[in-house]
């Protein structure tokens, strides 16, 4: 119901003045209907073990108890690193989405100091991109990455970069539809893995891929 006055709202704005002009991503702005309850709100606790375990959870499904706590701690470890490590006018930025005060999503932005063309050069990446498995295609990577975006365009920046493993293709095809582009040469590296209920680590490629925003 709320949907359809939403569109007639729509409509006769848009008969009414011809100035009056549609959001570029209509499809964001109702994308808010199919889950009203959830809130996106920046990450402001010092203590990161909720987000840290919400993380562990979503990756790294029915670990051992001591692996589970080690994962956490190692999440724990990068993010404190990082906040400690980002000196300039962004720093490191967890931001949530939530739905009855439950942690469902999560991204991080902060500027990085990465290589393009040969040249290091600080700039806003964002990573830790994840949603629940329950709650996915439902838009909230989506809404992440725009509000992402938004921290970045507010301090202004041109670019937001990201780098994906190559073979994730959900992700490769969220990032492509929110309009980012590979840029620069896929770069071999190592993520972590649990075999045989052990950490280890697994080679793949990622890709760089960066937005004008
Ligand atoms: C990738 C991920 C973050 C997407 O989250 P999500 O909330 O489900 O994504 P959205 O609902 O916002 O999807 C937006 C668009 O991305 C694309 N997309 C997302 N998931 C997809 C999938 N599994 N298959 C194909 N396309 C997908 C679609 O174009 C989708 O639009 P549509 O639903 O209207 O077709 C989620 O699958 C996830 O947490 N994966 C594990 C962690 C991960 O890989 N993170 C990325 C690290 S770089």
């Amino acid at each position: 119901m709320k949907m359809l006055v939403k569109i007639l709202v729509y409509i006769f704005l848009f008969e009414l003045c011809e100035s009056f002009i549609f959001p570029r991503d209509i499809k964001n702005f109702f994308d808010a209907y199919k889950s009203p309850s959830i809130s996106i709100e920046t990450y402001n606790k010092l203590n990161t073990n909720e987000v840290s375990s919400f993380i562990t959870n979503e990756r790294y499904k029915n670990l051992p108890n001591n692996l589970y706590s080690e994962m956490v701690g190692m999440i724990n470890k990068d993010f404190l690193y990082r906040e400690k490590n980002s000196f300039s006018k962004l720093p490191f930025t967890i931001l949530i989405a939530s739905k009855d005060n439950k942690i469902i999503g999560v991204i991080t932005i902060e500027s990085s100091e990465i290589d393009i063309n040969g040249k290091k050069e600080n700039q806003p990446v964002i990573s830790n991109l994840i949603v629940s498995s329950e709650m996915r295609r439902k838009g909230i990577a989506k809404i992440l990455t725009i509000r992402a975006e938004k921290i970045a365009k507010k301090l202004e920046y041109t670019y937001v970069y990201l780098f994906v493993d190559i073979e994730n293709k959900p992700a490769l095809k969220l990032y492509k539809s929110r309009g980012y582009k590979s840029f620069g040469d896929t770069k071999k590296t190592t993520k972590i893995v649990c075999v045989n209920s052990r950490f280890g680590n697994s080679d793949c490629i990622n890709v760089m891929m960066r937005k004008k925003i």
